[in-house]
């Protein structure tokens, strides 16, 4: 039981428990419910409900009134700009999470600098690394002129005091807030109670002072620290900052934005001096293609606005387990389960005595329905030996009912794959399809005629996996 005055909390999710428990149940993740001191302060600066006899009374608004469109600050960065919608709004608190070492920090350096460059005033607060070692990484990024003032401080209360005594500044960062503590509380840094205490006195600065706030957070697997969830509702926008070990890119995702679409990606690329940022992923995804090997196919996918082109990868090899593995990185596993069942169901294949791999090429994750005919058309392709047309994309929607649906903005996806280059595209008939600009529409109504198509191009003589894998 909990003594007077301490609770359990979560440090993924902050949910609170009265004991301990060695498993959230609202979040579900193990071994994360640590016992906390005082209770989290409350909003609005933590004054107490029962001390007051009477409340104030305020004025309430109509709906309609004065709007003005919030003042946005361009970092500079086209493709940061890009999901935080058109820029920075003033006293907006943005939060980006991420796992460790992906390179929050380095974006971060580069997009202050920017805005320092451009004229504005711009505060990096670091709780994690001394001066020396931001200045070492800016001078590495090139970027140890630019006007930005640096500290390495954890205190809540003095970083406010610093920045509210010369004018507010335009952008503040605060690398991370797991590493930040308030005196008003009674708890260790990193803990849930310490991270929303400190995260709610700074989101108070910044909407009392217009200063734009950026919040990195620690995405934490383990639960010793708190995770970033912990304060993804109290601010304004929540950005992911993700990529695939062992490879250069990395995709910024908006996950929740009040001032614009949460649907759009930025994409960068590490490099040795720095993020770079990527105007065309399609090329990138694709570059270093394989066009003879069967198990491909390019997937013309739509990013919020923008068309994607990738190349999905696929592995059907008979197993020599009892249970047949399916392993996918970059796809949804229960997604690839559907498509499979409907494979085996409505197309013939025999796949319960198969492994299947599924690799999304370059670390991009994929969310989209529509990518189920590209998923199906390299599952099959590997399966049958049939390597796909090297000219062609695939997108379209696939039913339980084996019937491909058409997807959204095929008229993008469309123009996409002619700027690369491409002929042929593989999808369901759609009202989008008349302006072809010279591409070859291949309609795909129904699984069984994909898996027809390509099985009939499967080399005749050598073919790994025997007629028997096709019934029909
Ligand atoms: P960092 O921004 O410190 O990550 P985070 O703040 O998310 O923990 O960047 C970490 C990695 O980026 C580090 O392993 C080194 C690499 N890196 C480069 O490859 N090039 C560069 O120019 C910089 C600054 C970092
Ligand atoms: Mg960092």
């Amino acid at each position: 039981m909990a003594r007077r005055g301490t609770s359990f909390n979560c440090q993924n999710c902050g949910a609170v428990y009265q004991r301990w428990q060695g498993r959230c149940d609202a979040c579900g993740e193990w071994s994360t419910i640590v016992e906390e001191g005082a209770a989290p302060p409350l909003p609005g600066g933590g004054r107490s409900l029962s001390g007051r006899a009477k409340g104030r009374v305020f004025a309430l608004e109509s709906m309609k009134g004065e709007t003005r469109d919030s003042p946005r600050t361009l970092s500079g960065m086209a493709e940061l700009d890009r999901v935080t919608g058109g820029g920075f709004v003033r006293g907006s608190v943005l939060l980006i999470g991420g796992d460790p070492g992906i390179g929050k920090s380095t974006l971060l350096t580069q997009a202050c600098a920017a805005l320092a460059r451009a004229g504005q005033r711009v505060v990096y607060v670091s709780g994690e690394e001394a001066v020396a070692q931001v200045r070492l990484r800016a001078e590495r990024l090139g970027l140890a002129d630019a006007p930005v003032e640096l500290a390495a401080e954890t205190n809540v209360e003095d970083i406010i005091a610093t920045l509210s005594q010369s004018g507010a500044p335009a952008l503040v960062v605060i690398d991370s807030i797991q590493t930040m503590w308030t005196g008003d509380v009674e708890s260790a840094p990193g803990t849930v109670t310490q991270v929303r205490g400190s995260a709610q006195a700074l989101i108070r600065f910044a909407k009392t002072s217009g200063a734009c706030l950026i919040l990195v957070g620690h995405v934490t697997k383990d639960g010793q620290i708190a995770g970033p969830r912990v304060v993804e509702h109290m601010v304004d926008a929540v950005i992911s900052f993700e990529g695939e070990g062992g490879h250069a890119f990395r995709v910024l995702r908006a996950q929740k934005n009040r001032f614009g679409p949460t649907d759009e990606i930025g994409v960068f690329e590490m490099t040795g001096r720095g993020l770079a940022e990527v105007a065309n992923p399609s090329a990138l995804f694709l570059a270093g293609r394989d066009l003879t090997a069967p198990g491909a196919a390019v997937f013309a996918g739509m990013e919020g606005t923008r068309p994607v082109l990738v190349e999905i990868q696929a592995l059907v090899a008979p197993t020599a387990l009892g249970t047949p593995r399916r392993a996918v990185v970059g796809w949804d596993p229960s997604r690839l389960a559907m498509v499979l069942a409907v494979l085996e169901t409505h197309g013939g294949l025999r796949l319960s005595g198969h492994d299947v791999y599924l690799n999304v090429a370059g670390g991009l994750r994929v969310q989209e329905p529509a990518a189920d005919l590209a998923v199906a058309a390299a599952l099959v392709s590997s399966m049958t030996g049939a390597v796909l047309p090297a000219d062609a994309v695939v997108f379209g929607e696939i039913a339980l009912s084996g019937a491909v649906r058409p997807v959204s903005l095929t008229g993008a996806r469309i123009k996409e794959a002619a700027k690369l280059g491409f002929e042929r595209v593989v999808a369901p008939a759609s009202a989008d399809t008349a302006d072809m600009r010279g591409i070859r529409l291949t309609v795909t109504p129904h699984v069984a005629e994909l898996v027809a198509s390509i099985a009939a191009s499967a080399p005749k003589r050598q073919r790994k996996p025997t007629d028997s894998d096709v019934e029909r």
